[in-house]
């Protein structure tokens, strides 16, 4: 037990040390295929599913700010600008995410999911419905819970999670405010600036998401 400890420490450590994550896959963890018969579901709440999803995008954004945009601008090979294509720059950690949600959505698998605020700087990021206008409302007023909900848009039905998005560093603050179009200009670090927007249908044939 304690050799396993130990070697399991020394490699976790290495991990960290040598930034490679890769030996991770396979080299640790047992598992054990579970035969399930065809056609059997396995149940999964749509609280636990957007949860898993918001998870990917606040660790992909999160990585890209801190190893692509920060690290390249701290190195001076390229800054990061909101015109990014023109001034060959790289996109915005915000850019990044608004464009992979399109790209998701183009996939055609009816998930959605979009960064927006009630005070955007553009807008198209701003509440598209009542129930997101109240999301925004209440993620700002509650920013630990998550604000979801089944809404239905047609015939369809969709589950809709919004996601508190805070001022997690000065530079959010300090752009936002300063931003030529923003709407507002008295953000503090800490702030709920606005929400992640996740949703999906929950009849999964059916392709398109409010
Ligand atoms: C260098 C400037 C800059 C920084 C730094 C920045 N943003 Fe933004 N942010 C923008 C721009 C520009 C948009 C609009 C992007 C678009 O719609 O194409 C935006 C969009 C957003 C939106 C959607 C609503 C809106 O205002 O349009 C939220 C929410 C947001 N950012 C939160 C944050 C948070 C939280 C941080 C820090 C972790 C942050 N931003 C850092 C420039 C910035």
């Amino acid at each position: 037990m304690f050799v396993r400890t130990l070697f399991l420490g020394i490699l976790v450590g290495s991990m960290v040390v040598t930034g490679n994550w890769e030996i991770a896959k396979g080299a640790v963890e047992q598992e054990t295929e579970v035969k399930m018969p065809p056609g059997a579901e396995v149940g999964f709440s749509p609280e636990v599913v957007a949860g898993y999803i918001h998870a990917v995008i606040a660790a992909d954004r999160a990585l890209y700010t801190t190893h692509v945009v920060e690290r390249m601008q701290e190195n001076r090979i390229v800054i990061a600008a909101e015109a990014w294509k023109q001034r060959k720059a790289l996109p915005l950690p915000a850019q990044m995410l608004l464009m992979g949600g399109r790209l998701v959505e183009m996939g055609g698998s009816g998930l959605r999911y979009r960064l927006a605020s009630l005070w955007p700087i553009y807008e198209e990021n701003g509440p598209s419905t009542e129930f997101e206008e109240a999301g925004l409302k209440a993620v700002e007023e509650n920013p630990d819970q998550v604000y979801s909900g089944v809404i239905t848009r047609g015939d369809q039905r969709f589950f809709k999670a919004i996601y508190a998005d805070r001022a997690v560093s000065k530079a959010c603050v300090d752009c936002h405010n300063g931003h030529l179009l923003s709407s507002k200009r008295d953000r503090k670090l800490g702030d709920v600036m606005g929400g992640i927007i996740i949703s999906f249908p929950l009849n999964s044939e059916k392709k398109e998401t409010p």
